[in-house]
């Protein structure tokens, strides 16, 4: 299974465009030793050749202009990305696809409570019907596996997990299970898993054997700490609030890592603020130390089975 970080940030990328902190001041003046990113998404293929995309970020020209193999050869106007799935409703994560009307139409896949989400407060689905057939709602089911046309060999099962919906829903602080959900994609020929989880809240029960499964985490390193944007004062949302476990908590992503057999363990959704994006800070030489990775624009995992 071939894997693309198209974007490694949370909502507003890193540097922020209207942000003075530490970080993102330290990223302009060049003081700080760290990358910028852009806003999560990825790719993933069974071939190298036709990509799912994983999220559609407001970033997303800019994602495909520096990654070659999405562009399409050999015709006068194509992509390589053959179906988009969305794991939520959030601003970060759905804007993109508006920079793709002109490919239209394409295959999204989600639950019904995202897509109820994209055709009411946030009409994608609605506004694109205008655009040569729009974005064409494919309905996830929690739990159930399925896959996509254009890489028959990935399965893909959507877990629900504990998060929140965004800001502008009618379920914000009161999510339904297919408000967030995590893609555990599975290559049926080399049987090597990848879990994505860019929104993780809360573990609990059901996301629980997945963590354990997976050869691959792409998992939610928004903040460090849960009052992180509080003391940079930036914000008053809590990582908890916002639907964003924190890495450092007794309870928190670290300790949750700790114990999975996972090959890599790699953090994706990384809040400006977060001091893990400064490359000799200590919270990032733990990281090291934990055997967790930070994920950045253009990182390619390659998931190989033993027999390939
Ligand atoms: C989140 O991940 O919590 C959202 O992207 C926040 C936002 O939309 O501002
Ligand atoms: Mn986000
Ligand atoms: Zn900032």
């Amino acid at each position: 299974m071939f894997i693309k970080v198209l974007g490694s940030a949370a909502g507003g990328g890193f540097p922020q465009w209207n942000c003075n902190c530490a970080n993102c001041s330290g990223l302009r003046s060049g003081t700080l030793q760290a990358k910028a990113r852009t806003q999560s998404s990825i790719i993933v293929s069974d071939n190298g050749t036709d990509w799912v995309l994983c999220n559609a970020s407001p970033d997303i020209s800019q994602q495909i202009a520096r990654t070659p193999a999405l562009n399409k050869k050999g015709v006068l106007r194509g992509t390589a990305i053959g179906s988009i799935i969305l794991t939520d409703s959030q601003i970060d994560h759905v804007t993109g696809l508006l920079s793709l009307r002109e490919g239209c139409p394409h295959q999204v896949w989600c639950t019904p409570e995202v897509h109820a989400d994209l055709t009411s407060g946030f009409p994608i689905f609605t506004m694109l019907t205008h655009w040569n057939g729009g974005l064409q709602h494919r309905p996830v089911e929690p739990l159930a596996p399925f896959s996509v046309d254009i890489c028959p060999s990935l399965s893909f099962t959507a877990i629900p997990i504990q998060s929140n919906a965004p800001p502008y829903s009618p379920f914000r602080d009161r999510p339904l299970p297919g408000h967030n959900v995590a893609l555990f994609i599975e290559n049926r020929a080399s049987g090597q898993s990848l879990l994505y989880a860019p929104g993780l809240g809360e573990p609990d029960a059901v996301i629980s054997p997945w963590l354990h499964k997976a050869d691959c985490l792409l998992i939610d390193g928004t903040v460090w700490q849960d009052d992180e944007l509080l003391a940079a004062g930036v914000g008053r949302n809590t990582g908890r609030a916002m639907g964003h476990l924190a890495l450092a908590e007794s309870k928190g992503l670290i300790a949750l890592l700790a114990s999975r057999p996972a090959k890599r363990k790699i953090l994706i959704h990384i809040n400006n603020t977060n001091p893990i994006l400064d490359e000799r800070s200590p919270q990032r030489q733990l990281l090291t130390r934990e055997g967790i990775e930070v994920s950045e624009d253009g990182m390619e995992i390659h998931l190989q089975g033993a027999s390939q």
